[in-house]
């Protein structure tokens, strides 16, 4: 296994790539998909299972394990990866969205964040070097600096000023990070769904030759279309031979339009939380496993999928789980889901170094449409 942290492109079809990120923990092949494990736990999921359906990566939270059950106890125990059972790669976002979105009575300066905790009100201060240190306490492998997300609409000052408040949070999380040869450490993107302010954040971060990229601040409000064309802004000023993050997206669609625009890698809650809502994702679309009509359907999500969830369960068994609130019914159609999705990614891969990515994109969406196999 590499000693130090590197990605190199293998393929690319139109401004699709895949690619590999090679770290002590593991191997990442990209475009990647990373289930949220936001408290140390993908929810519902044990983690073999979570390998088992082809993640190499997952992601954690700065902002929940430094509030439960705090940061240097986590260092206490052994790091994240040994807490959690995960032995392979961990990302860990810094902690400024999180804070912005669950915490109370939050101040924001210069400086950093203070806040109080939504579980119990206790006070915290984050800076971008407190966040740093907190994913350096989790042992996290790719670690993100702090930045200041704006929720989508925002005045344009406001945007600027989040942005260049950003920037300056890049450079000191940078300095703090330091020299970690098999880890990295990846600035942010901001600029709301501003072309200019996309492009000067994007160019002032290639500057400090970070090892990756994440592109934030999308997906908050705004319609898909802006989504996409800010990152047809942002990817060109992104250096070609370093890894690009798309944070927090999406739904299978917005997975296929962003890796058709240049990104790697992907997170979102969508696969495991619509698992625990009794929503499953098919070759075939979305079902909403609480409908009526499930109640006699003996025939499975999907009986050609590898994940045992799709395939030996009926769809009249998790409409039972579901609707009786079931603990198994959340744990099978979080299961279908992850796999769905990484088996979504998986075929990404194939079309991209088959220099077929248009067509298998056609094909994979025309499936969702179609509806009940
Ligand atoms: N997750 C989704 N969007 C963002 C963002 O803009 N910044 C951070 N830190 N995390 C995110």
């Amino acid at each position: 296994m590499n000693q130090t942290f590197s990605f190199s492109l293998l393929a690319t079809d139109g401004k699709a790539r895949r690619g590999e990120i090679s770290m002590p923990r593991g191997t990442i092949r990209t475009p990647a998909f990373m289930p949220v494990g936001t408290g140390g736990t993908v929810k519902a999921m044990y983690m073999d299972q979570v390998r088992g359906v082809g993640s190499d990566i997952i992601l954690g939270n700065t902002y929940h394990l430094m509030l439960r059950p705090g940061a240097e106890r986590v260092a206490r125990l052994g790091g994240l990866h040994e807490f959690a059972r995960w032995p392979y790669p961990i990302l860990t976002d810094s902690g400024g969205f999180q804070v912005m979105s669950l915490s109370k009575l939050r101040k924001l300066n210069e400086q950093g964040v203070t806040f109080r905790s939504h579980i119990d009100g206790a006070a915290y201060e984050m800076s971008p070097e407190r966040s740093i240190e907190i994913q350096g306490l989790l042992d996290s492998d790719i670690q993100m600096q702090l930045d200041e997300c704006t929720a989508l609409p925002a005045k344009d000052k406001e945007i600027e000023r989040a942005m260049e408040l950003s920037l300056r949070w890049a450079e000191r999380c940078k300095t703090a990070f330091g020299e970690q040869p098999g880890k990295a450490m990846f600035g942010i993107v901001q600029g709301g769904d501003d072309a200019l302010l996309r492009e000067k954040s994007a160019r002032a971060l290639a500057t400090m030759d970070l090892k990756g990229y994440a592109v934030g601040g999308l997906a908050v409000g705004e319609p898909q279309a802006v989504m996409l064309e800010m990152l047809e802004i942002t990817c060109p000023e992104l250096p070609a031979q370093k890894p690009r993050y798309l944070m927090g997206v999406g739904t299978p669609d917005d997975i296929l339009k962003s890796v058709a625009r240049g990104i790697d890698m992907f997170d979102c809650v969508m696969p495991t939380r619509a698992g625990r809502h009794g929503l499953a994702y098919t070759r075939r679309g979305k079902v909403n496993l609480r409908n009526a009509r499930h109640a006699d359907d003996h025939r499975p999500l999907d009986e050609e999928s590898d994940c045992p969830a799709a395939r030996d369960y009926s769809r009249a068994y998790l409409h039972h789980l579901v609707r009786s609130q079931e603990a198994l019914g959340a744990m099978l159609l979080t299961w279908n889901n992850l796999s769905y999705y990484q088996s979504l990614m998986g075929q990404i891969r194939d079309a991209i170094s088959a220099g077929a990515f248009e067509e298998r994109t056609a094909e994979i969406t025309e499936g969702w449409v179609k509806g009940d196999l």
